[in-house]
């Protein structure tokens, strides 16, 4: 890895502080065996593109094995793969791969639930209220004469009330599906099992764990209300996340969790890690995860909700920033995932969501700390917004009418007809299929061409490796005064300096005397001694280069 730093900003152990970081859907990125799925094998003959993309990891979605309802975030064997996606051989093999390659891997850990199919659940399903097997998940009786009512106000994320009632009476709580019942915390068996799934997959090698649902684990003590729902109020509870306290998320309780789980983790060498699915009422709370004795990194939705406007991210960013000084742990920026729209259709779709999309990626590219990138973002992919609602795999399509099937289209590589090389010639059609207008944005049909959003990142990401200035986690963020609604700041690292200008006050802009561009969202066009920055765009500036060389412009 340090051959790719010229200053090694930090220790081996710390590769993660600024690590860029490519979350795999596995269901939607490759597929090696023409059965219209991704897989384990069809990452592994993808990770030489990966490597010449220039990211450090990556987060790979559960590849576990699950009745897939939910995706496979409904876990039924949190030690194998499911067959869907090959083997824990198959595994091994990648990750092998991957190592040699110098790219690490991180695993998604779904500790909130499990799978109905979960041998712990069919076992509680058999065994009678009151039983050491229903101890295991959260089982109560029911209000009401006849307890023919849910014991409380919750409502799942995806929808509906968060319990289901058992054929003897019971109700068991699910905050997501009916089909993955949370588990019970604050029983001992269910920590100890997830200690020891932790080491099964430290032992076979994994660099980290994306921890899904981190701040779930712990329910208030009495399950009490919460006072509204959709069915009561109109009013759904998960308007709450992010924003609000909710008695089943971020409880104090599930830190005591993340400090148990931190020495396992630290036993292991190399710098393994964890980065936290963590939505909190404040950054204040959020920060909590984070730190010496818990999780490593969590994510900064916050950015991810930025609304397009100078203030919205200077806002955010300074919080984060401020955040995570105070716990000396570096921030973690997000832009797309898949549970979100997509950044260029969340920016208004079209030309100019692709326009403002490749701006914010240059945006956080130039941040300190850790970048998280979503398969497809580097090829500048929008939603699918008209995917027939018969072909929607989402379990919350049902209950809400949202889904998110929209950002997990399969990955178009090459060639002419769908799907586009996801997988072999003469395969299966792929699970979702991808529209006619992927063609064109394969990476196949952008690969080599100039202003292309492949080319951007691939550029963004090898100045981000290479220049002293990018490559910390610990530079500074230093704003420099603009014109309103333009963004810019200076990363310093000794005589080195990248300044980062970002346009967002709906006219073009002329800038001077941040240097020589070095890369840009969008042609610049010479001003005089300066540029001038078009509409909803971004550029690098090198202080220190002397001439020329603008490696990126407009989209191809
Ligand atoms: C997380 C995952 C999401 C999943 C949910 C339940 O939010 O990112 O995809 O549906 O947890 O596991």
């Amino acid at each position: 890895m340090t051959t790719r730093h010229p200053t090694p900003p930090t220790t081996d152990d710390d590769w993660w502080r600024s690590a860029v970081v490519y979350q795999v859907y596995v269901r939607s990125f490759a597929d090696s065996n023409g059965d219209g799925v991704g897989d384990l094998r069809g990452i592994r003959h993808h990770l030489p593109y990966l490597r010449d993309l220039g990211v450090d990891a990556l987060w790979l979605t559960p590849f576990y094995t699950s009745p897939m309802v939910d995706g496979g975030y409904d876990v039924a064997d949190y030690r194998d793969v499911d067959p869907m996606f090959g083997t824990l051989a198959d595994f091994d093999r990648m990750i092998t791969d991957a190592h040699a390659l110098g790219l690490r891997i991180i695993v998604d850990l779904v500790p909130n639930h499990t799978s109905d199919a979960h041998p712990w659940f069919q076992a509680a399903l058999a065994a009678a209220p009151g039983s050491p097997e229903r101890d295991r998940y959260l089982f109560a009786d029911g209000q009401g004469p006849d307890g023919g009512l849910p014991p409380n106000d919750w409502e799942s994320i995806f929808g509906g009330p968060a319990w289901t009632r058992v054929p003897d009476g019971q109700w068991y709580l699910h905050l997501f599906d009916p089909t993955q019942p949370d588990l019970n915390w604050r029983h001992p068996e269910v920590r100890e099992e997830f200690l020891d799934i932790l080491r099964f997959w430290l032992d076979r090698g994994v660099d980290g764990f994306r921890i899904d649902v981190a701040h779930g684990m712990i329910k208030a003590e009495g399950l009490p209300d919460v006072g509204f729902n959709s069915m009561t109020t109109g009013r759904r509870q998960s308007e709450l996340l992010g924003k609000g306290r909710l008695p089943y998320f971020d409880q104090d309780e599930v830190h005591d969790v993340y400090r148990a789980w931190r020495p396992v983790l630290d036993s292991y060498p190399g710098g393994r890690m964890a980065v936290a699915e963590a939505w909190a009422e404040t950054p204040q709370r959020l920060a909590r995860y984070i730190g010496p004795d818990e999780l490593h990194q969590a994510f900064s939705f916050d950015f991810l909700d930025a609304t397009w406007s100078a203030d919205s991210f200077r806002k955010v960013i300074d919080t984060a920033l401020t955040e995570s000084t105070i716990v000396g742990a570096p921030t973690t920026w997000v832009l797309s995932n898949h549970d979100k729209q997509r950044h260029v259709t969340r920016y208004g779709d079209g030309p100019q969501g692709l326009r403002r999309a490749r701006a914010a990626s240059l945006l956080m590219l130039a941040l300190p700390g850790s970048a998280y990138l979503y398969q497809g973002e580097e090829l500048g992919l929008p939603e699918v917004l008209d995917l027939p609602d018969e072909l929607r795999q989402d379990p919350a399509f049902l209950r809400t009418g949202e889904s998110r099937d929209g950002c997990r289209v399969p990955i178009p590589w090459d060639g002419e007809l769908a799907p586009y090389g996801f997988g072999p010639p003469g395969g299966a059609p792929s699970w979702l299929p991808a529209p006619a207008t992927w063609q064109a944005l394969s990476v196949a049909a952008q690969t080599g061409v100039p202003g292309s959003t492949l080319e951007l990142y691939r550029t963004a990401l090898r100045i981000r490796h290479d220049h002293p200035a990018l490559a910390t986690d610990a530079g500074e963020v230093v704003w420099l005064d603009t014109d309103p609604g333009v963004l810019a700041f200076r990363r310093v690292a000794g005589p080195a300096a990248l300044t980062c200008v970002v346009n967002l006050s709906g006219a073009p802009v002329t800038i001077d005397g941040y240097g020589t561009a070095v890369a840009a969202s969008a042609e610049l066009t010479p001003a005089g001694t300066g540029h001038v920055l078009p509409v909803d765009a971004a550029a690098w500036f090198d202080e220190h280069r002397p001439t020329g060389g603008l490696t990126v412009g407009s989209p191809g």
